[in-house]
């Protein structure tokens, strides 16, 4: 079904059209409730551009709209605002509607173009995840929820980082101290330990620093023995990888790592070189910018070739983007990674557009990067001995807490049982306290915050959610029916048409979450639904006595569709509801 604003474009849409001869028209939800639900400042733009009387325009626009079972017939407001509000018996009918649909708001895209590429979480190799891959990792996974949720075709890619100069000091660590079975029981650990024992060598002395780099030169070339190690630290690292994104419910339709375009980043940077995009520099080859690919690059060349002839991470990113066009041919990519990489992605996304390789589809670049996450000092979030949090501990902790809360609310319930909650309840804490946040912006990790059941925090949705469960629960105990899919649904009260519309407004929040890649819009809206459902229950009786049975069956019907949309809203996030906290 489509949601009311969808409703309004189309039909301001067709007005526009006839009296501006185009149908591009802005409709945004009103801020204040009392002006109506959605507003237009078409009149007010086209005025200036005509020189005409905002207001008359307006009213010429209005008059051009026929009459709407939607919308009553919109009001000009200040300087020449068309004001609109639903009408109550269609805001019943497509909540009812809604409801039968089991889906809220949204009509699926008709998907022509090609799919979006999510590239995202892209942890090294021989390394353990640490909490700098989280916000890739959750932002990632929920940006694809959403995305397959409005109904586009979807690609979630790992480009995992297995190709790095970091090969060339594990592999000759592992000649060196490495051992059978500290591989096989504690694979990331062991080769991040050999890792570290050259990386301190190689600072003092130069031969250690060659010979890693002969190392990494034998892989690269293909030499067998260095091949068949590599592929070993590979699989135990994804086999480590893969209880971490199982644990947060995270999917990869390729893993597709820097290895996988080995055997195209020679031919990338000929290509390059022939089109006159890169040239020689120092040994080394380079693509340089001018004025009139971006100002801000004149001065910083992107080095696709060392003048130890090695590839970079730029050579792999030209060469995945040309691959991904070839075989998907996307209408977007994304990438999520740490803003730390804003200029390693402009520098991409110009080299693509003088090599034209994105203009065959066409596919759009985004780079969709975050900030960091800080300790109580402000500072990026560090272990007390300084080092870099494990996520895998992060997750536990979630865990644990989260059990310590339930296990004091709830201490009757079976430790199994406290368990399950403290899963979905801790995860789920942890994934809102990041989405919550504009991705652009560093916060500052605080566990009280974030598993406080009376924050903006997923405990507090889960628990209302939690609650509309036990209104039914009671519900049935009393002997009362929960009404079914095709109840009638009639709002009176202003509480309840809030509600009402506050519930049709998801499909466009999702919308907004996937054009502007922002998940903390759809936070945002589920507090405040969670919040307008609060408001409604305080002021609408549902199961006391003397509610008229007509009314008690709008009312639960509202219910159910709020515990739908909170569970779905939730779901797109990557977080759980639970049946009881
Ligand atoms: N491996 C990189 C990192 O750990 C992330 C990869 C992001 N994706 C990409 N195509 N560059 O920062």
């Amino acid at each position: 079904m489509k949601s009311p604003q969808q409703v309004l474009e189309a039909r301001l849409a067709a007005a526009s059209l006839q009296l501006f001869g185009s149908a591009e028209v802005q409709v945004k939800p009103c801020a204040d409730a009392k002006h109506g639900d959605f507003q237009t400042n078409a009149a007010m733009i086209r005025a200036k551009e005509l020189g005409k009387n905002p207001r008359e325009l307006a009213a010429e626009l209005a008059a051009l709209l026929p009459e709407d079972e939607a919308f009553a017939a919109p009001v000009i407001a200040g300087p020449g605002f068309l004001n609109f509000t639903l009408k109550a018996g269609w805001l019943n009918r497509a909540l009812a509607t809604a409801r039968a649909e089991g889906k809220i708001g949204v009509e699926a895209a008709a998907s022509a173009s090609g799919p979006v590429i999510l590239d995202f979480s892209g942890p090294n190799v021989a390394k353990e995840m640490h909490v700098g891959h989280i916000r890739s990792t959750i932002l990632g996974e929920a940006l694809a929820r959403c995305h397959r949720f409005l109904g586009h075709a979807v690609v979630t890619d790992n480009h995992l980082g297995d190709w790095g100069t970091q090969f060339g000091k594990i592999l000759l660590g592992y000649k060196r101290h490495g051992n059978e079975a500290d591989l096989a029981e504690r694979p990331i650990e062991h080769l991040e330990e050999l890792y570290q024992q050259i990386h301190e060598a190689s600072k003092t002395d130069e031969a250690i620093q060659e010979e890693a780099r002969g190392e990494l030169l034998a892989l690269q070339q293909g030499d067998a023995e260095s091949l068949a190690l590599w592929k070993r630290f590979v699989a135990a690292t994804l086999a480590e990888l893969d209880k971490i994104y199982g644990r947060l419910g995270v999917r990869f339709d390729e893993t597709l790592g820097e290895s996988a375009y080995n055997d195209r980043l020679e031919a990338t940077v000929k290509e390059l070189e022939k089109k006159g995009i890169a040239r020689e520099s120092e040994g080394a080859i380079a693509v340089f910018f001018d004025e009139s690919d971006d100002k801000q690059l004149t001065d910083k060349p992107f080095l696709i070739r060392k003048s130890d002839e090695a590839f970079l991470y730029a050579t792999t990113d030209l060469a995945t983007v040309a691959y991904r066009v070839e075989r998907w041919k996307p209408a977007r990519i994304i990438y999520v990674t740490d803003g730390r990489q804003q200029l390693h992605f402009q520098q991409l996304f110009a080299t693509v557009r003088k090599w034209g390789v994105d203009r065959v589809v066409p596919t759009a670049l985004e780079h969709v990067w975050f900030g960091a996450i800080l300790g109580g000092d402000k500072k990026p979030i560090k272990t007390r001995e300084g080092k870099p949090i494990k996520l895998r501990a992060l997750l536990d902790e979630a865990e644990s807490r989260a059990f310590d809360i339930i296990t004091g609310k709830r201490p009757e319930l079976s430790e199994e049982r406290r368990r399950e909650i403290a899963n979905v309840v801790g995860l789920g804490a942890l994934k809102f306290a990041d989405l919550g946040q504009n991705r652009n912006l560093d916060y500052v990790f605080d566990w009280n915050k974030l598993l406080a059941f009376d924050g903006n925090t997923a405990p507090y949705l889960q628990n209302g959610y939690v609650r509309i469960k036990s209104i039914f629960r009671k519900a049935v105990g009393e002997g009362i029916a929960i009404p079914g899919d095709d109840a009638q649904i009639d709002l009176q009260e202003e509480a309840e048409i809030a509600l009402g519309k506050k519930l049709l407004a998801l499909g466009e929040t999702v919308r907004i979450v996937v054009a502007e890649s922002r998940p903390h819009y759809l936070c945002i809206y589920l507090c405040e639904l969670a919040t307008a459902f609060h408001a409604f229950y305080e002021a609408c009786p549902v199961l006391k006595a003397g509610v008229p049975e007509d009314v008690r069956t709008s009312r639960l019907a509202l219910c159910a569709l709020t515990a739908e949309a909170l569970q779905l809203g939730l779901e797109l996030l990557g977080i759980g509801v639970v049946e009881e906290m």
